[in-house]
């Protein structure tokens, strides 16, 4: 077992696990929206960064991707950590002003959409890619890919028309952090 510190609280984890992982065994919060234990993690969304202090470097990492390791002093709802936390929800909630779950997790931050209007009020999609991950790893099916590049990139299926591999199974919208498959569901599924 590896011991070192979350918020000054002693905890201990296995090898290769990462500081997400302990934190949650442990019952302690870190907020995340692109992870999912069932699949590899990509570190996308960058909500679940906290401090580490490795005794030789002091950092902001994703916790979802460190591994753990002895002595390691982190830090979950520092001031450094809530502001990059408010920062990339800001972000998020302009961009997704529609998704009940962004907004929640905004609200929880104190914040809330700007004036100013997205032009993608009705697009909940963050490109986490959780569930082009879960069609993968966890169906092994494949029916979901991203496509486009920059602005433009999206999740999406081959020649965006539904995926013939699709079996319906609903496993992408059970991982979707922001309801934006419910949308796309229908255009992903084939008629059987
Ligand atoms: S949960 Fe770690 S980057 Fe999204």
């Amino acid at each position: 077992m590896i011991k070192f510190t979350i918020n000054n609280q002693k905890v201990k984890g296995q090898e290769g696990w990462t500081i997400l992982e302990v934190a949650r065994w442990h019952g302690i919060d870190i907020p995340t929206l692109c992870y999912h234990g069932a699949v590899e993690s990509y570190g996308a969304c960058r909500l679940c960064v906290v401090e580490v202090d490795d005794g030789q470097r002091h950092r902001v990492v994703a916790a979802c991707l460190h591994p753990i390791q002895k002595g390691l002093k982190v830090e979950t709802d520092s001031d450094r950590v809530r502001n990059i936390r408010r920062w990339v929800l800001q972000m998020l909630v302009d961009e997704h002003p529609g998704s009940g779950k962004i907004k929640e997790l905004a609200k929880a931050y104190g914040l809330k959409p700007s004036r100013f209007k997205s032009d993608r009020y009705e697009d909940y999609c963050i490109l986490c890619g959780l569930c082009v991950r879960a069609c993968d790893e966890v169906v092994g099916v494949r029916g979901l890919s991203f496509g486009n590049r920059g602005v433009r990139k999206e999740v999406t299926t081959s020649y965006h028309e539904p995926a013939p591999e699709c079996i319906g199974c609903g496993t992408c919208l059970y991982v979707c952090p922001t309801e934006a498959m419910e949308r796309l569901f229908d255009r992903v599924r084939a008629e059987r």
